[in-house]
């Protein structure tokens, strides 16, 4: 099984693959970071240092990239990741949502926290500062309750 020829055949598939891998990676978040950013109040101050610091890793222009990302085939997960987060909500490009929309995006956005939906678990694992404390829900409680939205977090 393992003769010479079929180790050839089995580098270069993994070769290949590799190679493959950047390009499609590149072809998801063609731009790592986009200089756009938006620097007015999203929900509210307070709330706001939450979203940075949990979502904007995926939902905003300010992702880091640490080492591992650029790793063959884990950039292509990273980068689908970014890329299909940054599609349905780019904090960094809130300017560009109608201000009479924007209302709809935050409860949507409020309910993906409620229900523990967002950021992802498996996120959550290598990310502590991910994780919402009971001083972020109360915070966000108060935001929400300050937009009139309802948000009754577990
Ligand atoms: C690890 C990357 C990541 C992080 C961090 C993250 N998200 Fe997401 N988010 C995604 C991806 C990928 C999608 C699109 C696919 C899906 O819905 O799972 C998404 C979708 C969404 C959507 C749209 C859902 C829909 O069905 O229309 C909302 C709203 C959202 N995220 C809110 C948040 C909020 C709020 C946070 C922070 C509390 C957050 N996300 C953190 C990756 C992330």
């Amino acid at each position: 099984m393992l003769n010479k020829r079929n180790i050839l055949i089995l580098v270069g598939l993994i070769i290949i693959a590799g190679i493959g891998s950047y390009i499609v990676s590149d072809m998801l978040v063609p731009e790592k970071n986009p200089p756009h950013r938006y620097s007015g109040i999203i929900m509210g101050n307070e709330a706001d240092k939450i979203l940075n610091r949990v979502c904007f890793n995926c939902h905003s222009n300010e992702t880091s990239w640490p080492w591992y990302t650029s790793l063959p085939m884990i950039n292509l997960l990273i980068s689908s990741d970014v890329g299909e987060a940054r599609d349905y909500l780019n904090f960094s490009n809130w300017d560009s949502i109608p201000e009479d929309k924007r209302v709809l995006y935050l409860n949507m956005v409020f309910d993906k926290i409620e229900r523990n939906e967002m950021p992802p678990m498996i996120y959550k694992l290598g990310h502590p500062e991910a994780k919402m404390t009971q001083e972020d829900l109360k915070i966000l409680k108060d935001t929400a309750s300050s937009l009139g939205i309802s948000f009754n977090p577990k």
